[in-house]
């Protein structure tokens, strides 16, 4: 991996340099950073082990590299992919680790979703995993917010239990939908009608107004993404509409074909438009998820006057896609009340993409 070099917004993963020896050191027998990874190592040995590696200059394709935080120039991690057999199996492990004077920031989601993207477009990887000790709340908010679900839980050589966190492909592409193609626009339209009817009869009743719906998020100021299967089945679709001047764009609609939905397609269409919206330059995805079928403890009640006290004692009661888009990270930022009638409101989410 001569070329190892990711950037994010805030981050540089690079290649491992001389000056990185003592930080790296350092923060490996920092016993906070390693609390739940095996406790502090001998700074000694970290140093031999990463001036071995320097002298080799043998470059692995696998492997922790510094990370530096491109504002002060400062080495604030060592993230990255790791070969690990757990129970038997080969896997690759998504590591980060970061000093904790720069905890707090979201830079563990910042590095982790490029090394993500990094392993499943560059290397072609479909499948990652992450190690995660369960008392550490924190690394398993990071997963999540990357598009890991928890798996299974396993138990490591030395008898510690540890938490299986995993991504998975699958073989499902996520691309543009063309304004050519009848073919995917027909089945994208056949999508929203049969994932909408159970609990959003209204939103596309008819295959001609989902047609427009289709149609209409080809234009411009618009994306529109389809995951699709190797034998070119549509299993879901996404779209979003630019907003305030591009800093905020709105995801609008998102739906996974009803038999492969819990599978994470749906993550990996939300994960794929946060990439596409952030490269555009935007903050901030939001999205309104309406709740016309009490689903939640907002539906069927006057929401006045504490409306705040209502959303903070939010309960799904009919699986709400509201906890779906939490688990990938998005907060609920408001509700506009009686948005769809009495009772029936529009539950507002936005998640920082950059
Ligand atoms: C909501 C929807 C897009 C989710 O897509 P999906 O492919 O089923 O979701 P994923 O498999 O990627 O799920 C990711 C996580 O969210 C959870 N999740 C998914 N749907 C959920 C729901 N309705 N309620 C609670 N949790 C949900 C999954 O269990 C998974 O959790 P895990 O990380 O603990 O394993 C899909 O169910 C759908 O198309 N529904 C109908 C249309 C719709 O509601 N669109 C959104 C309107 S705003």
């Amino acid at each position: 991996m001569q070329d190892m070099q990711i950037e994010t917004a805030r981050l540089r993963l690079r290649l491992l340099q001389a000056a990185d020896v003592a930080p790296l050191s350092e923060l490996w027998a920092d016993p906070k950073v390693t609390r739940y990874m095996g406790g502090p190592r001998d700074p000694a040995q970290v140093r031999q082990t990463l001036q071995e590696e320097l002298a080799s200059g043998h470059i692995e394709t696998f492997d922790l590299w510094p990370v530096i935080e491109k504002a002060t120039g400062q080495v604030v991690g060592h993230c990255g992919l790791l070969e690990k057999e757990v129970a038997g199996r080969d896997e690759i492990e998504l590591v980060y680790v970061l000093h904790p004077s720069v905890w707090g920031q979201g830079y563990a989601t910042e590095i982790a979703s490029a090394l993500r993207d990094d392993a499943l477009e560059r290397l072609g990887l479909t499948r990652l995993i992450s190690l995660i000790d369960p008392e550490n709340t924190a690394s398993e908010r990071v997963a999540r917010k990357v598009g890991l679900r928890l798996e299974r839980e396993t138990v490591r050589p030395g008898g510690k239990r540890m938490r299986v966190y995993v991504l998975e492909a699958e073989g499902v592409r996520i691309v543009d939908l063309g304004p050519k193609e009848d073919a995917v626009i027909e089945q994208a339209a056949r999508l929203l009608v049969e994932g909408f009817k159970v609990h959003w009869p209204d939103a596309w009743p008819d295959m001609t107004m989902a047609r427009d719906e289709v149609r209409a998020s080809l234009g411009p100021d618009r994306i529109s993404r389809v995951a699709v299967d190797g034998d070119g089945q549509v299993l879901g679709w996404v779209g979003a509409i630019r907003e305030y001047d591009g800093h905020a764009w709105e995801l609008h609609p998102l739906v996974v074909h009803p038999e492969h939905q819990r599978q994470g397609i749906g993550r990996r269409l939300v994960l794929d438009l946060e990439r596409q919206v952030a490269a555009r330059g935007a903050v901030t995805l939001y999205l309104g998820t309406d709740d016309e079928d009490h689903m939640t403890s907002l539906s069927g009640v006057d929401l006045y006057p504490d409306v705040a006290a209502h959303i903070a004692a939010i309960e799904n009661r009919r699986g709400h896609p509201y906890e779906f888009y939490q688990k990938l990270g998005f907060v609920i930022v408001g509700v506009i009340p009686d948005a769809n009638g009495p009772g029936k409101p529009d539950i507002l989410m936005a998640k920082r993409v950059c």
